[in-house]
């Protein structure tokens, strides 16, 4: 019998080294209590959050919160359907209703998860003989969305305006082209050059879909994401998010204003063929993406508090992911896994929780520290991450 498992040795090999230095596995945290977006108890111990993505820090708002409560006494734990079944609540309406709202957009569509908006919006419109023109450092999901529909993808270097162009220009002539960008990149905290991407995207015939799940709720002046900060907006023909960032719950969405938009509901799988998201849930997105759309001082003060740990970082001499904040991911580069890991088991015993990313997720083979920033961060939790940076690098050697 062959074994199907054979495939997985060397990630067994390599995740068996790592653990055999002694080094606590940073893949198999358990949060033992949450106390607020910032604030944990891991290992026992009072631990700063700063690897959640919980970028607008909704997830303990009083509003949402109550929003949930009264959904589950009102319509119960779950829908147990589709939504083209039994699985349209007048909650799954009301939470798309206040994406149109919020994106000022006339089509909203909800999925179970952001992962599932890529993957359904992508692979319906894309088909086999369309072309899909995609940076590189796509998420996992916007390459499995290209891989279900079977599509011609045509990847291009990161954030490079003029690949773009020249991968548009060799797509053959009458073919469908769909450019497929992000918002903010996630393993760098990097954005994209939206503006020129989506005009050059324009004069070759593509529409555009861009996802905006590190984006939304911090990023423009209504929190719309970098499309609406860089004045490209108007010309997208999808924006996908996600409610596990900046909504602070669980699903996804595409908003567009594309005339034909509403009989995707009929034709797109994974909205089809899985069940609706609880009542609880549409409820607390729906209150929370609401707040958002006045949240300005919020946005401010998260955009201090990036600001303010780059500047931090930088001066104690660690490598960044970009050269000055561009998002509120602040990534942190490390020579190697080993030192990575032992750098991010020691920020976890000064009270500290990042993510540790490594290949093949993150770009160029990099270990990474990744950092993000939540609203409800203190000025003076960020000072107090910054001296457990500088204690953990220390003690490791990744600074001197
Ligand atoms: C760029 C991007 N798109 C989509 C997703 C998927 O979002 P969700 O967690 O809602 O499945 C993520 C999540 O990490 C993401 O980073």
């Amino acid at each position: 019998m062959s074994d199907l498992f054979s495939k997985f040795d060397d990630l067994i090999a390599m995740r068996e080294g790592l653990l055999s230095t002694g080094v606590t596995d940073p893949f198999n945290l358990v949060m033992e209590k949450v106390e607020s977006p910032t604030v944990a108890i891991c290992n026992g111990r009072r631990t700063i959050l700063l690897g959640t993505y919980n970028y607008m820090g909704m997830t303990f708002d009083p509003d949402v919160v109550a929003a949930g409560k009264k959904a589950l006494d009102e319509f119960g734990s779950g829908t147990t359907g589709s939504r083209v079944l039994n699985g349209t609540y007048q909650g799954h309406r009301e939470c798309e209703d206040a994406l149109k709202d919020f994106y000022a957009m006339d089509h909203a569509m909800v999925f179970s998860t952001g992962y599932q908006a890529n993957l359904g919006i992508i692979s319906t419109i894309a088909g086999k003989d369309d072309y899909i023109i995609l940076d590189i450092d796509s998420h996992a999901s916007i390459y499995d969305g290209c891989a279900m529909g079977n599509a011609q993808i045509v990847p291009f270097r990161h954030n490079d305006i003029e690949a773009l162009e020249k991968r548009l220009k060799r797509v053959p002539e009458g073919a469908g082209k769909l450019v497929v960008l992000e918002g903010v990149y996630s393993m760098l905290g990097d954005i994209a050059p939206l503006r020129e991407m989506v005009r050059v995207a324009k004069e070759n015939g593509a529409m555009v879909l861009v996802d905006e799940a590190h984006s939304m709720g911090f990023i423009g002046e209504n929190g719309r994401g970098v499309a609406e900060a860089q004045g490209v907006i108007d010309d997208v023909d999808f924006i996908i998010g996600t409610f596990s960032k900046s909504v602070g719950t669980v699903g996804g969405f595409c908003v567009s204003n594309h005339p034909k938009f509403e009989i995707l509901r009929l034709v797109c799988r994974p909205y089809v063929f899985t069940a609706s998201l609880p009542p609880s849930v549409v409820a607390t997105a729906a209150t929370s993406i609401r707040k958002l759309m006045n949240s300005a001082d919020k946005r401010a003060h998260l955009w201090e508090n990036s600001k303010r740990l780059h500047a931090g970082l930088r001066q104690l001499g660690f490598k960044l992911g970009t050269d000055e904040p561009q998002s509120a991911i602040i990534a942190v580069i490390m020579p190697d896994l080993e030192t990575g890991a032992a750098m991010w088991e020691a920020l976890l015993n000064e009270g500290l929780y990042v993510n540790l990313a490594r290949p093949p997720a993150t770009p160029a083979n990099m270990t990474l520290l990744r950092c993000s920033l939540c609203a409800e961060h203190t000025s003076e939790q960020v000072d107090e991450i910054l001296g457990m940076f500088a204690a953990a690098g220390r003690a490791t050697n990744c600074i001197s």
